[in-house]
């Protein structure tokens, strides 16, 4: 379609900044060194980059906590080092999204530093500050990421300020209009500068309840994401007001040329929830999809997902999916098991779904989470965590170029930041080298992407087919994944195999094994 926008049917790439490659020699990944690595993400195929943090920020969470919304982090580069980038992606039709955090900022930005000086300071209202309850501890019952009280009192001004993550990531007051006025101001700043759009961080938060209602218990039975440390994020998050904003931001967006991308980091358990941040079509243009990143990585529970997050999207919005991040770890581990065939078999999945695909920094290899002794962590919110989601540095170390000691991240000797993946684990260069190689798997599914696969919804069906077997059908192409460990094969109609995770071209072009796929064309005439 000639007038859908970029990113339907686009292959974003999620990029950990400080992971990616280090041009410096001082163990922290860098703007300048996603330039000289640019060519790489060219070759195959990525269509935009979304780039974690690259604010200013004292890094107690990695930039999500930012002290400067319109400038670059020394540590990463200069704003002339991303310019450089966005004139350097424009050549080579790669689009630079930017990482930004409206629900809370540092501690140490500015606005925060006067807030909480005084009650009458000039930014008091950014920020969200109550009264203790009538016993003095904190005025109601919410929780921060940490299971801790997300409330700090403030002896100077006697009141306490709250945090939905860290103490050192005061929450904005989004019912101040001045708030809006400076995101506003923010948003055209990056857009002026050719930025392509945002991911935004915790979209689903920004408006507290104004009431500071306490939040209810979770259910028995929560799923993973309903709520955590026994509450529903029922009045600290997901409040109707946030909607406004996106309405108002989106206004913002589409008056540029071409219109800017809002990518929200939706955190909710299902599609209707996630579906309502789309809007009439007049909200955010991609949403994130957790229920389909933490759905069980098997024919009923991906086809459910599937069927469910078509089914609540607003006609004409594009699906968004993705399976690894800085924060739920790597699909590789999480869903496959570290299975070469099943990672295989998943990134045909996230490539050939209608909508937008989310890969991550190192999906194309096959990364798996790698074990960070605690020594080594650096993730001050998950620290020593254990359990589901365990320590989130696990799915942040660093890529591995090549086989060499600093793995092509770093110059040699440099410690980098985070440990680097064991030198057994695979790495690009190798894997660039060998056309029946994960990688290079990858870069064909995106091929076939751009070539075959419009990205639109409405050619998109499931097709009914035995358990264990997911098919559906993509315009004139037919995928078939076998999720089971029995023999199973292609539905009637599959034609002419154009790629299989096999690689090779089996003796019989319909089978497919066990934890095997194939895209081949579909020939209505035989279904
Ligand atoms: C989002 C980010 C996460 C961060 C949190 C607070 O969930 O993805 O990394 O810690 O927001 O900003
Ligand atoms: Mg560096």
């Amino acid at each position: 379609m000639a007038d859908s926008p970029w990113w339907q049917g686009a292959a974003l790439y999620q990029l950990y900044v400080r992971s990616w490659h280090d041009s410096d020699g001082d163990g922290y990944g860098d703007i300048r060194g996603i330039l000289e690595r640019l060519d790489y993400l060219s070759w195959l195929g990525i269509d935009g980059v979304w780039l974690s943090p690259t604010m200013p920020s004292p890094d107690e969470d990695w930039g999500y906590d930012v002290s400067d919304y319109t400038s670059v982090h020394p540590e990463l580069g200069t704003l002339a080092d991303l310019d450089a980038l966005i004139a350097a992606g424009t050549e080579r039709g790669i689009r630079v999204l930017l990482d930004l955090v409206p629900n809370h900022t540092s501690s140490a930005h500015p606005w925060f530093v006067d807030a909480r000086t005084a009650r009458d300071s000039a930014h008091r209202d950014y920020y969200v500050w109550a009264d203790p309850a009538p016993d003095g501890g904190p005025p109601n019952n919410w929780l921060d990421a940490t299971g801790q009280p997300a409330w700090q009192w403030e002896p100077a001004t006697g009141q306490y300020y709250l945090h939905n993550f860290l103490a050192g990531q005061p929450d904005l007051n989004w019912w101040e209009p001045a708030v809006h006025a400076e995101f506003r101001r923010i948003l055209d700043f990056w857009f002026d500068r050719g930025v392509a759009g945002f991911r935004i961080d915790v979209a689903h938060g920004l408006y507290k309840d104004a009431e500071l209602r306490d939040n209810p218990p979770l259910q028995a039975n929560h799923g993973e994401l309903d709520g955590r440390y026994g509450l529903q994020p029922v009045y600290n998050a997901n409040r109707p007001q946030t909607h406004d904003i996106y309405r108002d931001w989106r206004q913002i967006a589409g008056s540029y040329a071409p219109p800017r991308l809002l990518l929200g980091e939706t955190w909710v358990p299902d599609a209707g929830r996630l579906a309502s941040y789309y809007g009439s079509n007049d909200e955010l243009q991609l949403a994130f999809n957790f229920p389909f990143a933490f759905a069980e990585f098997s024919e009923a529970g991906l086809r459910d997902v599937i069927s469910k997050t078509l089914a609540a999207l607003p006609f004409g919005a594009c699906p968004v999916w993705m399976a690894s991040n800085h924060d739920i770890g790597r699909f590789p581990s999480r869903w496959c098991a570290e299975d070469k065939p099943r990672i295989r078999l998943a990134l045909l999945l996230l490539l050939t779904l209608p909508g937008t695909t989310v890969l991550y920094y190192g999906d194309e290899i096959g990364m798996a989470d790698v074990l960070v002794l605690p020594d080594l962590q650096r993730d001050a919110m998950t620290k020593g965590a254990a359990g589901k989601r365990g320590n989130r540095d696990r799915a942040r170390t660093p890529m591995r170029w090549d086989g060499s000691a600093s793995a092509g991240f770093t110059a040699a000797g440099v410690v980098p930041w985070l440990p680097l993946p064991d030198v057994s684990e695979p790495d690009v260069a190798e894997q660039r080298g060998d056309t029946s190689s994960t990688l290079w798997f990858c870069k064909q599914l995106i091929d076939l992407r751009h070539t075959e696969l419009g990205g639109g919804v409405a050619d998109f069906e499931l097709l009914p087919g035995p358990a264990g077997l997911l098919a559906y059908r993509v315009g004139d192409i037919v995928v078939g994944l076998n999720l089971s460990a029995e023999q199973q094969r292609m539905p009637t109609g599959a034609g002419r195999q154009l790629l299989a995770t096999t690689g090779a071209a089996s003796a019989d072009p319909a089978a497919l094994g066990p934890s095997h796929g194939k895209i081949a064309r579909w020939l209505p005439a035989l279904g």
